[in-house]
């Protein structure tokens, strides 16, 4: 099976160069006290491919759904090709914004020839009148619509396998499906949310590959990714999210050259790093206890012998709770999943 990544049409929801496909400003994203996206600016221009990294809980996929509708942003705006987004996922992709998902959504008792067919209705103009007294309208409409799916699976590699049931694909064929039914909304962004995990290297090659065909195609991308070879071998411009916030953002070698990324992905601490403020504020706390406690300690010498053995206890108890605090501080560390 290869994929036929090699046509140069251009897409129906193509872009024209030179303009700004996606502009979201300041978009915040809070659950409760938790703030999962924090004062995010990014756009992605005509023809670009733009990758969005960060360790795991870092707010990507929150984002992803604060561009796509799931979620309305407590804060912030988000336009595409100028206009202002409705907050309704149907309407996004009606408007040329289509995704695939982390967790893969497919109808999985559907062949994979209608689970591309579904990500055609936004497109579809004929009514319900017309699907019900199936006339010729409805019929043409409804070849089109298969000739179209069947394009685009030929375009992912799959066609050879239209009719099988999406469940019994293997993992790395239902992403390319996904793929395949975002692409049948004809949208002039396409949002990936990790479209290579759980793919063999061939897999991820073939991908990446894809991936440049659909920019060719006129169709701007905007991806997530941990595999950072593929990033990096993919992406024009990359920007990194560390606890809610944009670290750095640039080119390949700007964002692979910025020790911060590094240390955030290690769970290391650095000036001016998110969430820096407060465990700032923590420390001075704790540094402003502990003095008071030496303080007490000196007012009362007569104690300090009894005391010793309890504050050499104290204090690996502080120690251990330094190096739980450290691990805790990696970003993102407690919501691996
Ligand atoms: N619906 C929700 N309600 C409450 N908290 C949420 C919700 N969705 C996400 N979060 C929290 O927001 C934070 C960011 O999660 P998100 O899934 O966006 O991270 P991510 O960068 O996509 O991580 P990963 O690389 O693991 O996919 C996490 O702390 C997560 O638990
Ligand atoms: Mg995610």
């Amino acid at each position: 099976m290869t994929t036929d990544t090699t046509t140069k049409d251009t897409a129906p929801g193509a872009t024209a160069p030179g303009e700004t496909v996606l502009d979201a400003r300041g978009v915040t994203m809070r659950f409760g006290g938790l703030t999962a996206v924090r004062g995010v600016d990014l756009t992605v221009n005509a023809g670009e491919i733009v990758g969005l990294i960060g360790p795991n809980g870092a707010g990507k996929t929150t984002f992803f759904n604060c561009l796509t509708g799931l979620y309305v942003p407590t804060e912030g705006e988000v336009r595409y090709k100028g206009n202002v987004l409705p907050p309704k996922s149907f309407k996004v992709t009606a408007a040329g914004i289509a995704r695939t998902f982390q967790n893969i959504r497919l109808f999985a008792n559907m062949t994979v020839l209608e689970n591309v067919l579904v990500g055609r209705h936004t497109r579809t103009k004929e009514g319900f009148w017309s699907a019900v007294l199936r006339g010729p309208g409805f019929h043409k409409a409804e070849k089109a619509s298969r000739d179209r799916a069947m394009e685009l699976l030929r375009f992912v590699g799959l066609d050879h396998k239209s009719e099988h049931l999406a469940r019994n694909l293997p993992y790395g064929e239902q992403r390319k499906l996904e793929i395949a039914r975002a692409l049948a909304s004809e949208p002039g962004l396409l949002l990936l949310d990790e479209p290579t995990a759980g793919m063999n290297p061939q897999e991820t090659r073939t991908t990446e590959e894809l991936v440049f065909a659909i920019r060719d195609m006129g169709i701007a991308v905007l991806v997530i990714e941990h595999d950072m070879r593929f990033i990096f071998n993919l992406c024009d411009r990359v920007a990194v999210l560390v606890q809610g916030e944009k670290l750095v953002e640039g080119d390949s070698a700007t964002v692979q050259g910025d020790e911060r990324v590094v240390a955030a992905y290690l769970g290391e601490p650095f000036e001016d790093a998110p969430g820096a403020e407060e465990v700032a504020e923590v420390e001075a706390a704790e540094a402003h206890a502990e003095a008071a406690e030496a303080h007490a300690e000196t007012a009362e010498p007569d104690a300090e012998a009894a005391e010793a053995a309890e504050t050499a206890e104290t204090d690996a108890d502080t120690t251990a709770d330094a190096a739980d605090t450290t691990t805790d501080a990696a970003p993102g560390k407690e919501n691996d999943r």
